[in-house]
């Protein structure tokens, strides 16, 4: 399936517009599983004189008959190579013309989920970025819209495509004439927004009516069987439609929206016009088989791809290097959804655990790149942590720097400017410019600069005065192909607490400029302590003088929940980073976590995140960053025990915490009683600690309902006495592929390091191990590649284990295969025996005949790390 075509890189410098207009895009489908016909009548118009014709087309593509306004072209009247098909200036007409193509693709032969595939029998298609040049020849660029008319032709009780239903067509192929379904979508759309899905559905049903009273009929549509599970998917997409409307003013425009869940499916969803397509996972739930964090990923994602209807849709993107355009925005926008459905703090510090967690990570290894890059090899590789989620905190920071007034202002003007556009961050930036007067060009490093600014704060406390001086220098280490980082605009939220705990100060936002900066506070009675970066007013690292009694103060007192969180967090980095290298837990530290499982006036949610230690993997970085080889054995060890300490330290109020939150009643995955499930289960994994998993044992047999399942299941796993809950799982859900996918994520990845490959191993030799699907794939490898010491095993068994499936997947599935290759982003920070090891499992990636561009770009730039 895969070809490697040659390695050539993509310039943002390089962009050109498309010298034709196309009016409108016409295609017919006759859906067979392994001949699938694709007629395709284009109308362009010529833009320039004497530009060539060129379509993009997959090498796959069975081309069957070429005709421009119904007169046949001989393979000598164009060229074919590679992945594109041109047709040269001499051989079109001057004025407006219709280009026919008649194709023939092979659905049931593409495992790679791109393009038109069948999953379970179900014809459907994944085309963003580039996946359209595999159904047809095209512009498969985003910048060229048309409307499209679509007609499917199939076996298959149901036929969706983008758009609103037409009345039926006749169409003549040859002897047979047959009525298929016939789609039109009024709305200028690039072929990346294009879906088509064909098979045996049903229908969950709801309806919409917007602000100016149009009727919308909503279809959520799953396998036969599932309906009983759809129904919260539906709930969300109301809320979401309802939100859409009140804080954004944006209404739906087509008179059906419908979703379908998919069980081969690369990411989470696709937001195709008026036909999202989902990932399974991310539409069905139920209490017995997910947890409150896929039902909140469900509402929240559910919501992304309905909000794309404007911020992506509507307004488009010029080009793939202007990816965040769309998805920084929209991730901006369904994290605003979530914070105000649920709460907003907890969401804060939820968010900015995986901002850490995965784009700090990024932006401190070799495949650091602006939200904006400049160049790519293969676009996948580009849907990162970077473009989402930094891409949404840079927004974040504009709006705390423009207000929420001048935020509105910008975006409604956005909306009347643009809407109809393919358009640029220089567009973006320039509405906020023209709404609010405000000058953005130092800002706008932020989307070309890669790189996480490191901040450092000075206090200078002048008694005499009552003056407390903050001085910040702030600095950016380089990144790939990129070795100086000029000063950025950092948005810094500071408020000042006196030493009974009032606050003196509010927060308020100083705006750094300047390499070097201060800021004076004058007229204080005595030395207050400094809350900086309150709601982690930017995505920036910092360094301060602070000592564990200052954190530990700081969790007892700060009106700020996220700065509040931080001390915690600090707190407890500094207890296993001291562990990790030998020493004893922070001063206080046991006392500071005490008083917070006491505190009754904290929500749950709040206390679970506090009482979660951070992960190893982030430990290691924060070791690497001070010039310390981590060690995975001794952070797992000292994270275990640090574990095992506060258990021990707090025994009797965790216990009476867990029994406090157990929630009565039945189940709902409100963020109230999912609060409380979140805290008790924090309990929970710091009792197991000391009871072998005796209470974990006992949830398990009882629960009822899937978080506290997997809860207790997960802490039996990492106690290793689960193979009796194991069983009892496998035989209540082998039916059952979500549930599945948790059982085999959850072994390899909360198992003693030790025993975590062969676990892995033995997992990757079950019948059910049906590693083509994504799903399961990322479950077990990714699981193994998620639990860190077991990963970078001193003997190399996690690097070579991933390797392998690695080189396995790569010509099935390159767009997967090459995501997760970026596990091994961090090898060059460990010990040189490591390294080793590390290096020849990426080698022999590397040196895999045929391997895909996708995972050939990865690969390449995660072994320059070591160079
Ligand atoms: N645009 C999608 C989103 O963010 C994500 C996406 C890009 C995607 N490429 C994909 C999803 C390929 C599935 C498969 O919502
Ligand atoms: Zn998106």
């Amino acid at each position: 399936m895969t070809q490697n075509s040659a390695q050539t890189t993509r310039y943002l410098a390089d962009y050109r517009p498309y010298p034709f207009h196309l009016r409108e895009t016409r295609l017919v489908f006759d859906l067979s599983p392994d001949a699938t016909r694709v007629q395709s009548e284009l109308d362009f118009t010529p833009l320039a004189q004497g530009a060539d014709l060129v379509l993009d087309g997959g090498s796959a593509l069975i081309l069957h008959r070429l005709s421009i306004d119904g007169r046949d072209l001989s393979p000598a009247d164009y060229d074919r190579k590679d992945e594109t098909l041109t047709i040269p200036a001499a051989t079109l007409p001057d004025g407006p013309f219709t280009l026919s193509a008649d194709v023939q693709i092979n659905p049931a032969a593409n495992t790679t989920c791109e393009g038109l595939y069948l999953s379970g029998g179900i014809y459907c298609t994944q085309c963003e970025a580039e996946g359209f040049r595999h159904i047809t020849f095209y512009p498969d660029r985003p910048d060229v819209m048309a409307p499209f008319q679509v007609t499917i032709h199939s076996d298959q009780p149901v036929e969706l495509s983008n758009g609103d239903r037409a009345v039926p067509s006749e169409e003549r192929h040859g002897a047979i004439t047959r009525i298929g379904a016939l789609w039109i979508d009024p709305w200028p759309k690039p072929a990346y927004l294009f879906a088509l899905v064909a098979g045996d559905l049903r229908a969950v049903s709801g309806r919409f009516t917007t602000m100016s009273g149009r009727e919308v009929a909503l279809n959520v549509w799953v396998r036969p069987g599932d309906e009983d599970r759809a129904g919260f998917a539906l709930e969300s997409l109301v809320k979401s439609m309802q939100w859409d409307e009140q804080v954004y003013g944006r209404e739906y425009d087509l008179s059906e929206f419908n979703i379908v869940a998919i069980d081969d499916f690369n990411m989470g969803a696709m937001e195709n016009k008026g036909l999202n397509i989902f990932n399974s996972k991310l539409v069905l739930a139920s209490p017995d088989t997910a947890t409150d964090t896929d039902y909140e990923r469900i509402e929240a994602v559910i919501a992304h791809e309905y909000f794309h209807n404007w911020t992506g849709n509507r307004i488009t993107c010029r080009d793939w290097f202007q990816l965040c355009l769309k998805e920084g925005l929209t991730v901006f926008r369904d994290q605003q959804f979530t914070s105000d459905l649920r709460s907003a703090p907890v969401k804060r510090i939820e968010d900015v655990k995986t901002l850490r967690d995965r784009q700090f990570r990024e932006d401190a290894g070799p495949l650091a790149h602006p939200p904006r890059p400049d160049r790519y090899q293969e676009i996948n590789n580009f849907y990162t942590a970077t473009v989402y989620e930094k891409g949404a905190e840079v927004i974040g920071m504009l709006k705390r720097l423009v207000g929420d007034d001048g935020y509105k202002a910008a975006l409604d003007l956005y909306f009347t400017r643009h809407d109809g556009d393919a358009a640029t961050i220089e567009d973006w930036l320039a509405v906020f410019q023209d709404a609010t007067g405000r000058d953005l060009t130092q800002f706008k490093r932020w989307y070309t600069d890669a790189g996480t600014p490191h901040l450092t704060m000075a206090e200078d406390w002048a008694a005499d005065d009552g003056r407390l001086t903050l001085t910040f220098t702030q600095e950016t280490a380089p990144t790939p192909g990129q070795p100086d980082k000029p000063p950025r605009v950092i948005p810094i939220a500071v408020g000042l607490i006196g030493q009974n705990g009032d606050e003196l100060r509010e927060t308020q936002v100083l705006e750094m400029t300047q390499a070097q900066q201060a800021f004076r506070f004058d007229g204080l009675g005595a030395r207050p302590v400094v809350s900086v970066l309150r709601g982690f007013s930017a995505p920036v690292t910092l360094s301060r003088d602070l000592d564990d009694a200052g954190r530990a103060f700081l969790l007892a007192h700060d009106r700020d929940p996220f700065a509040r969180w931080e001390a915690g967090h600090g707190l407890a980095l500094s207890s296993l980073t001291a562990m990790a290298q030998g020493g004893t837990a922070a001063a206080g530290h046991l006392d500071a976590i005490g008083r917070l499982i006491a505190d009754q006036t904290a929500e749950p949610a709040f206390r679970a995140l506090c009482l979660t230690l951070p992960g190893e993997d982030e430990v290691a970085s924060l070791l690497a960053a001070r010039g310390v080889t981590p060690d995975p054995d001794a952070i797992h060890a000292a994270r275990e025990s640090l574990a095992a300490d506060l258990a021990q330290a707090h025994q009797a109020a965790l216990a009476a915490l867990y029994d406090a939150m157990e929630t009565g009643g039945p189940y709902t995955p409100d963020a109230e009683p999912a609060g409380r499930r979140a805290l008790r289960l924090a309990a929970l994994g710091l009792l197991s600690r000391l009871d072998g998993g005796a209470r974990a044992a006992a949830l398990f047999d009882k629960a009822g309902n899937m978080t506290e399942q997997m809860g207790a299941l997960t802490a039996l796993v990492r106690a290793d006495r689960a193979d009796a809950a194991l069983d009892r799982m496998l035989g209540l859900f082998s039916g059952n592929r979500l549930v599945m996918d948790k059982w085999f994520a959850v072994q390899p990845m909360a198992a003693p390091p030790a025993r975590a490959a062969s676990i892995a191993r033995a997992l990757a030799a079950r019948d059910d191990f049906d590693w083509k699907n994504p799903n399961r794939f990322r479950a077990l490898i990714g699981g193994l590649a998620a639990n860190h010491a077991a990963f970078h095993a001193a003997d190399g068994s996690g690097y070579d284990f991933i390797a392998d499936w690695l080189i396995r997947l790569d010509p099935v599935n390159p767009q997967i295969a090459a995501r997760i290759s970026a596990v091994f982003d961090t090898w060059h920070r460990y010990d040189p025996d490591r390294r080793a090891r590390a290096r020849a499992a990426l080698n022999r990636i590397a040196a895999l005949p045929g391997l895909s561009r996708n995972s050939s770009e990865m690969v390449t730039r995660i072994i320059a790390a070591g160079d």
